[in-house]
């Protein structure tokens, strides 16, 4: 009988302490935090979804003026720069046209950097930018596309333009041409090349 009893106490302490145990970690878990602005941005952000397919390299502010003065940039204009960086394109054509624009990266840091630079430009009524992979986004409402990428990557985006755009919306491209779709306009600043195209109404038979 006694060694029942022992057993029985034996057993329940066993059992209240793995209790506590389990109470002590849930209670650890929701312990109020004071986490710092840094740390919940951090865990609002996104994931990267992959690795970016080029690496980031901001365009110098001459040829970002120059991209903008080929394309004839206005107020009307609704700008997607494809691979944002630090979001200078949408930032500046903001800033000097008024023009409303959306930076798409797929890295999040530069989408921060970017936030951050339009909030400093003043201009986040005008601009936005969004997390996204530059293949799979849908860019249908630009007027205007710029462009800093790769020759390839230019090439592979080729079929989604004509797919996506308006005949006429303008596409300006730093350093980099579509491969066959010749451009109609290029240009050159201090040695960097600015290619120019206009989304025709029919795709030209070669280019299907
Ligand atoms: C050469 S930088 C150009 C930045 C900016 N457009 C400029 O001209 O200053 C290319 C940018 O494309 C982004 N990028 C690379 N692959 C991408 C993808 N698949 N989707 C969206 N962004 C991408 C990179 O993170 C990088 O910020």
């Amino acid at each position: 009988m006694f060694k029942t009893l022992l057993a029985t106490l034996g057993a329940s302490s066993v059992l209240l302490a793995s209790c506590t145990q389990q109470v002590e970690s849930k209670n650890v878990a929701q312990a109020p935090t004071t986490p710092s602005t840094v740390e919940v941005q951090q865990t609002t952000q996104k994931p990267q979804e992959r690795t970016p397919d080029v690496v980031y390299v901001p365009t110098p502010t001459e040829v970002v003026d120059k991209m903008l003065s080929m394309a004839k940039v206005g107020k009307n204009d609704i700008l997607f720069d494809l691979g944002s960086g630090d979001g200078r394109i949408p930032i500046t054509a903001a800033q000097r046209f008024g023009t409303r624009g959306t930076g798409i990266d797929i890295d999040p840091e530069r989408i921060k950097e970017a936030n951050a630079n339009a909030k400093k430009a003043g201009v986040t009524d005008k601009v936005t930018f969004l997390q996204q992979d530059l293949f799979k986004s849908d860019f249908s409402k630009a007027t205007v596309v710029t462009l800093y990428l790769l020759p390839e990557l230019n090439v592979k985006l080729r079929p989604q333009l004509f797919k996506q755009l308006k005949p006429g919306t303008r596409i300006v491209s730093h350093a980099f041409d579509m491969g066959d779709w010749k451009p109609e306009q290029t240009a050159n600043v201090n040695g960097r090349t600015v290619y120019y195209w206009t989304i025709p109404k029919e795709v030209p038979a070669n280019l299907r």
